[in-house]
């Protein structure tokens, strides 16, 4: 395989880069500071709700009070309505039904409030979701390359799947409970206060107790459900990424190691997620023990207090109602507590990446089209007159309207990817306005990173590139892009037809124009005989094409944007020679009168070029045209000829 930068990177391992090393994204941090940010965060998503949550509020005051009234009329049923006609042969009944009745239509009330609970909340969660899913996918665009580079895409997709499901949980049912069982326990704590103080603080121990187990309890869960999610997003980052790369892994056998690799990372993930529910399954049975000692005791003393005359009959049977009505809140809450904990893990890995710094953008001259008024002056225009023009706010208010030529220079340009290894080495290149300048070098030499800083997907610490001479750090980065017509190594096509993907270069062309871009790209000769022409559907990254046929596309959709410069990288590298020669001239009509990059594999396409630059291990050893540089016998003679018997 001599096309190497074509092939995928291997597999990488478990904890290798992309899977959020520590200090990443996903640091596991056991501060509960976090904690608290992260819930106030989740309730401000759901303040535009304030009037349905305001209803839902009330809906719960309505279903606590209907248990705290069930409960206390346990007293005057019991005292009034029961003891006294016990033995009695003509008992007078009416009391009792009525106070039966009432409790029926209470009944009703509670399951009508909780069924409209519910609804509303329903609804809350999911339109509280929707927001946080627009504003992360939001933020993900807005996010650098540089973002994407040390984040796996599966990771990056957890976030939307397994951490947003976690959240519905929370919002839908988790939230609620714990309001609705704090004000049953609030207000059962009045109640009982109200009916026997004595008791009421024998309970109050016991309770303590039950919460003192519950906060230990789920302290050590929250660490653990922290590193469950992480463990998932790197279980899902490494199936998306051999999914992707199926071909490579049937390819080299490499079906084992993914199978050893899997098992280590799903290995992971068990014992985060053992570790993570070890606590929190440890809570229900601990806190429903303990509440079941806690009815035994207060049955007890009750009874004892009841015999001595201290109560009477109809306070020990509220109270002991009560006392079920108190703790089972608590045992809610304690069960709750590995859906909220899960949620909250979930929530911090969207708010962090929601957090992530944008890409900056500081540029203040933008790209506008213009025509030539009197005097050749130009005028910004809204019609599309094939002229561009850069809008340089000048230093006391007033603008400067330049007009967009292509020309382009680097200046000592120094870059890496990363802090200690430099991939440009202090470049200096310039290209005439219509140029035609080629990049030739061994894969890996920095072409394509040459690029990569000509449309600013990275910034640059050192050295400058001008544009029409402005500095591109001026320059708005849209605008900027929009300038620059990009063929880049990796086609990328999206799902959608053959038409579409093409417009993607300039989304208000027309059909024509789309047409006209694919003849210039001599892309319409294969897609005549798509079953459907242009209007064949491409499934994800154009599977059903072959690789020529995507970069044919991917030229023609560099074609339709029609820019004033052009940036072509291995653009035909996949591309047949014969095929190569019939676009060559519909290539040099796209080229003409643009400044163009060439980056070409083959360095028969480059001869004709104005410059050839020729690069090694980030530096510039040779420039010169094709006869030049053939007769200065150096690098590019060499891989002239070498290539020239390759082939
Ligand atoms: N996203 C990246 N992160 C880190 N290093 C990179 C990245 N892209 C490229 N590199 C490194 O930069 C060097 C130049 O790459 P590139 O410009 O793509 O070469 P080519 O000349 O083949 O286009 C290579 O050594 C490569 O390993
Ligand atoms: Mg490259």
């Amino acid at each position: 395989m001599s096309n190497t930068s074509q092939s995928r990177t291997p597999p990488r391992g478990p904890g290798g880069p992309g899977h959020g090393g520590p200090g990443g994204m996903f640091a596991a941090s056991g501060r509960p500071k976090r904690t608290k940010e992260t819930v106030l965060r989740i309730l401000s998503y759901m303040g535009e709700f304030k009037g349905r949550l305001l209803l839902v509020g009330l809906l719960l005051v309505v279903s606590t009070l209907t248990t705290l009234v069930r409960t206390y009329s346990l007293k005057p049923l019991i005292n009034n309505h029961i003891v006294p006609f016990i033995g009695s042969r003509d008992p007078d009944l009416s009391g009792l039904t009525r106070i039966l009745l009432g409790l029926s239509v209470v009944y009703l009330i509670d399951v009508a409030a909780i069924y409209a609970t519910n609804r509303i909340m329903l609804q809350v969660s999911n339109q509280t979701l929707h927001r946080i899913r627009c504003e992360l996918f939001e933020k993900m665009e807005r996010l650098p390359i540089r973002y994407f580079d040390t984040h796996s895409h599966g990771e990056l997709m957890s976030l939307y799947s397994n951490d947003i499901n976690t959240l519905r949980n929370l919002l839908s049912q988790g939230l609620i409970g714990f309001f609705s069982s704090g004000m049953v326990i609030v207000g059962v704590f009045f109640a009982m206060l109200s009916l026997n103080p004595l008791l009421t603080v024998l309970m109050l121990a016991m309770v303590l107790l039950m919460s003192k187990s519950v906060t230990w309890l789920s302290g050590h869960g929250r660490a653990g459900y922290r590193a469950q999610q992480k463990a998932l997003g790197q279980v899902n980052g490494y199936i998306e990424e051999l999914l992707e790369g199926q071909k490579v892994v049937k390819v080299f056998c490499y079906e084992q190691r993914a199978k050893e690799q899997f098992d280590q990372l799903n290995e992971q993930l068990r014992q985060a997620a053992v570790k993570a529910n070890t606590f929190s399954g440890m809570l229900m049975p601990v806190t429903g023990s303990l509440s079941y000692i806690n009815y035994a005791i207060i049955a007890i003393a009750s009874s004892v207090m009841a015999i001595f005359g201290m109560v009477d009959l109809g306070t020990v049977a509220a109270f002991l109602q009560y006392s079920r009505a108190f703790s089972q809140p608590i045992t809610q809450i304690a069960m709750q507590f590995a859906t909220v904990l899960s949620a909250l893990a979930g929530a911090e890995r969207i708010f962090a990446a929601m957090d992530e710094p944008p890409e900056q953008d500081e540029g203040e001259v933008s790209l506008v089209t213009v025509r030539r008024g009197e005097g050749g002056r130009l005028q910004q225009t809204d019609r599309r007159t094939g002229l561009w023009a850069w809008r340089i706010p000048g230093a006391e208010g007033g603008e400067e309207l330049r007009e967009v030529r292509g020309d382009v220079v680097f200046k000592d340009v120094v870059f890496g990817y990363v802090p200690d290894k430099v991939v440009l080495n202090g470049i200096s290149l310039y290209a005439k306005p219509g140029q035609k300048i080629a990049l030739v070098g061994a894969t890996g030499a920095g072409k394509t990173t040459i690029t990569n800083l000509l449309n600013r997907f990275y910034d640059l610490p050192d050295g400058r590139i001008l544009y029409d001479g402005i500095d591109i750090n001026r320059i708005r980065k849209p605008d900027l892009r929009r300038s620059l017509s990009m063929v880049l190594q990796d086609t990328r096509l999206f799902t959608g037809s053959v038409m579409d993907n093409i417009r993607y270069g300039r989304l208000d062309a027309s059909d024509q124009e789309v047409v006209e871009a694919a003849g210039l790209a001599n892309a319409d000769g294969f897609v005549q005989y798509l079953p459907e022409g242009y209007d064949t559907l491409l499934t994800a990254d154009g599977g059903n094409l072959s690789q020529g046929q995507r970069q044919l596309l991917a030229i023609a959709r560099a074609a339709v944007a029609d820019p004033p410069v052009l940036v072509l990288d291995e653009a035909t590298s996949s591309i047949d020679t014969r095929t190569e020669a019939l676009i060559e001239r519909g290539m040099d009509s796209l080229m003409a009168g643009r400044t163009t990059f060439v980056i070409a594999h083959r360095l028969s396409t480059v001869r004709n070029a104005n410059a050839i630059i020729v690069l090694e291990q980030g530096e510039i050893i040779e420039r010169g045209d094709h006869d030049e540089l053939i007769a200065a016998r150096g690098k590019y003679y060499q891989l002239y000829t070498g290539m020239f018997e390759l082939e």
